[in-house]
């Protein structure tokens, strides 16, 4: 019996996304007699009934390439269900759209919020797979998720080549990378890359202590410091605030990030050069490194595995060395956040690395 199936990949674009649609493919190919069908843009595509046939000579080459050749989109799972402006209501919308599909299921490649609307889609009956992508590392219920090695290893290429101006001038470099919520991508960087100070969403930092830590620095003779923080992070005093208390104090204080406000915090009341360097988007282009190529392609191959054995409902997930399956409502609206106590928290911390706590 052929299988038809939907591929969807949606929010922020990432490496692997594609490794993980040929591992997919083929392994399907492989497994069952299987047909595709790449629905454009993510959920936007699945909701205004926007797709296209792919026949198994557009999964070739693509285990290299970045992005996604299906395009993406963010379409924010809070949304789902409200009726807005075009009155669309975009659940029956996407309901009614898989079923003129003719699809057996729909794999859907993608974050946090991604999850959200995959478990609502497999509770509205469809047959849903999820595959977990990004860089942020913060989906619940898997070790790792495909393009978080891809953006360490450009992230730590950045700080590794800021040391060169950051010691040649004796400055304070602060960089600020990517990751609202959770700190795995600059945890990981910064250490990596030897930072002195690393600071993350996940533990709330005192400008004081900052300035501490790059103190010591001098003392032991080096001139220069290096911080790695993430997009995310937040001091102290905004930690206690309410999430549109916060936007309104940032707002006021009119710094484009917070790398910015740092480094301008710094030079104030240090008197020493501060610089910033903000890589963006850079850290999730390009070509899955090896590593993301091969779990990408494990995750896909499982995620195959799945529809062959039609076992919906559940999204592929690393545990240990294994390739697993979590339910979809179980990891639907959680995040995998850096615990404060880790043991690789506590490792930077007895390497000396300030978390400004
Ligand atoms: O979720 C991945 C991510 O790169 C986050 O680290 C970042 O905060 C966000 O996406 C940026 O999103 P966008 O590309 O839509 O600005």
């Amino acid at each position: 019996m052929k299988r038809r199936i939907g591929l969807l990949t949606a929010g922020g674009d990432c490496p692997g996304l594609n490794a993980a649609i040929r591992g997919v493919a083929y392994a399907s190919y492989n497994m069952f007699d299987a047909e595709f069908i790449g629905i454009n843009d993510g959920f936007t595509g699945l909701i205004e009934g926007s797709y296209t046939f792919m026949p198994p000579s557009d999964f070739g080459g693509i285990l290299t390439l970045g992005g996604t050749i299906l395009g993406t989109s963010r379409t924010p799972y809070r949304n789902m269900r409200v009726i807005e402006d075009d009155n669309v209501d975009k659940v029956a919308a996407m309901k009614r759209n898989y079923a003129a599909m003719g699809l057996d299921c729909l794999i859907t490649l993608g974050g946090n919020g991604t999850h959200k609307t995959a478990n609502l889609l497999a509770e509205e009956g469809l047959n849903v797979i999820g595959l977990p992508k990004t860089i942020d590392n913060d989906i619940w219920g898997t070790d790792v998720t495909f393009g978080f090695h891809t953006a360490v290893d450009i992230a730590t290429d950045v700080v590794d080549r800021i040391h060169t101006t950051a010691n040649s001038h004796g400055r304070v470099m602060v960089i600020e990378l990517m990751g609202n919520k959770a700190g795995w991508l600059t945890l990981y960087a910064g250490l990596g890359g030897g930072a002195d100070i690393i600071l993350l969403p996940e533990i709330p930092y005192d400008l004081d202590s900052v300035i501490k830590s790059i103190e010591k620095r001098s003392t032991h003779k080096r001139n220069f410091a290096i911080i790695c923080i993430a997009e995310g992070a937040m001091d102290t005093e905004e930690a206690k605030l309410k999430k549109k208390q916060l936007e309104q104090k940032r707002a006021a204080e009119h710094f484009t990030s917070v790398g910015q406000r740092l480094a301008s915090n710094i030079q104030e009341k240090m008197g020493v050069e501060a610089r910033v360097v903000i890589p963006g988007h850079y850290q999730r282009g390009g070509s899955p490194s090896p590593y993301d190529r091969v779990l990408a392609t494990r995750f896909g191959a499982h995620a195959a595995k799945l529809i062959r054995d039609g076992e919906y409902g559940y999204t592929v997930a690393m545990d240990g060395d294994k390739i697993v399956r979590n339910k979809l409502s179980d990891v639907a609206g959680k995040t995998k956040l850096v615990p404060a106590d880790s043991e690789i928290i506590t490792t930077a911390r007895r390497m000396g690395i300030g978390f400004g706590d």
